[in-house]
């Protein structure tokens, strides 16, 4: 870092989201402030319906906030047309899922390589990148493979690689690992630790605590506000904090 100042990635501020359908509002995120640095690996924790998806789909401009003020990488995202914030994806952020979202009917290689089809690159030159990003990923031998010949850690695998094919700042996780078994979902997070280690901004939602314990920043929602943020020197007492709780539970069973 040779003693600069680091890079601010996000900035929210009094961040407000309500999902209207009908007569019916609902009051999803109340208020969130956030700074995430360039360089951070960040989890956002919190029961199911706590509005996790909701502030990642946010932060990856798949939707829109009703008030405050959202700062990606110094850009102003406010009531951006889909064309803007296309532009601004495409440039900026890779997605990985829960679910993996692969092409069924393309093979592993095209599609690792779908995001540079959009961007115009010819197929000869587009298959020869999404090879070397597989490779990274050591699926080489894979790439003429469908999905369904994957398992669900392969499959996790060809989303990433098609997540950095676009050279992203940012990668948004919505779950990765939720379709996973444990040691499965210990190989996605260390390579998701890798390509942080290489300087990509990471911020995946969990539900899981071993998993969000392997990040660097955890984000607690708790009812659409941020209940707790715990940082790396915390994260060992948020840990036995856990094991208590977890014991407490066994105790009750
Ligand atoms: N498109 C939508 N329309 C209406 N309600 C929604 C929509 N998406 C999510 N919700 C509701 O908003 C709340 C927060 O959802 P979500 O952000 O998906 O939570 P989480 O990811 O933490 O489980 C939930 O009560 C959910 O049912
Ligand atoms: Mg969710």
């Amino acid at each position: 870092m040779s003693g600069q100042k680091a890079k601010t990635m996000i900035s929210l501020k009094n961040i407000n989201k309500s999902y209207v359908t009908g007569s019916n509002s609902l009051h999803v995120l109340k208020g969130i402030d956030l700074e995430i640095e360039a360089g951070e690996f960040v989890s956002i924790m919190g029961s199911s319906g706590s509005g996790k998806s909701t502030l990642l789909n946010i932060l990856g401009i798949l939707d829109n906030y009703d008030e405050g003020e959202y700062y990606l990488n110094g850009t102003q995202v406010k009531n951006m047309t889909e064309k803007k914030a296309a532009k601004l994806r495409n440039e900026l952020v890779g997605f990985v899922f829960q679910s993996f979202n692969l092409i069924s009917f393309k093979n592993a290689m095209e599609n690792v390589a779908l995001p540079l089809y959009y961007q115009g690159v010819n197929r000869k030159k587009r298959n020869k990148i999404a090879l070397e990003y597989l490779d990274k990923m050591g699926l080489l031998e894979w790439a003429e493979h469908m999905p369904n010949e994957m398992s669900g850690g392969q499959k996790q695998r060809v989303a990433i690689a098609r997540s950095l094919i676009s050279k992203p700042k940012i990668i948004f996780a919505d779950e990765p690992t939720g379709a996973l078994d444990t040691s499965t979902s210990y190989e996605v997070m260390n390579i998701l630790k890798e390509i942080n280690a290489e300087g990509i901004t990471i911020i995946i939602v969990t539900h899981e605590h071993d998993i969000a314990a392997m990040t660097q920043k955890i984000i607690r929602l708790n009812d659409g506000v941020i209940a707790e943020i715990i940082k790396n020197g915390d994260l060992k007492d948020w840990k036995q904090q856990y094991a208590k709780e977890f014991e407490m539970t066994l105790v009750r069973e």
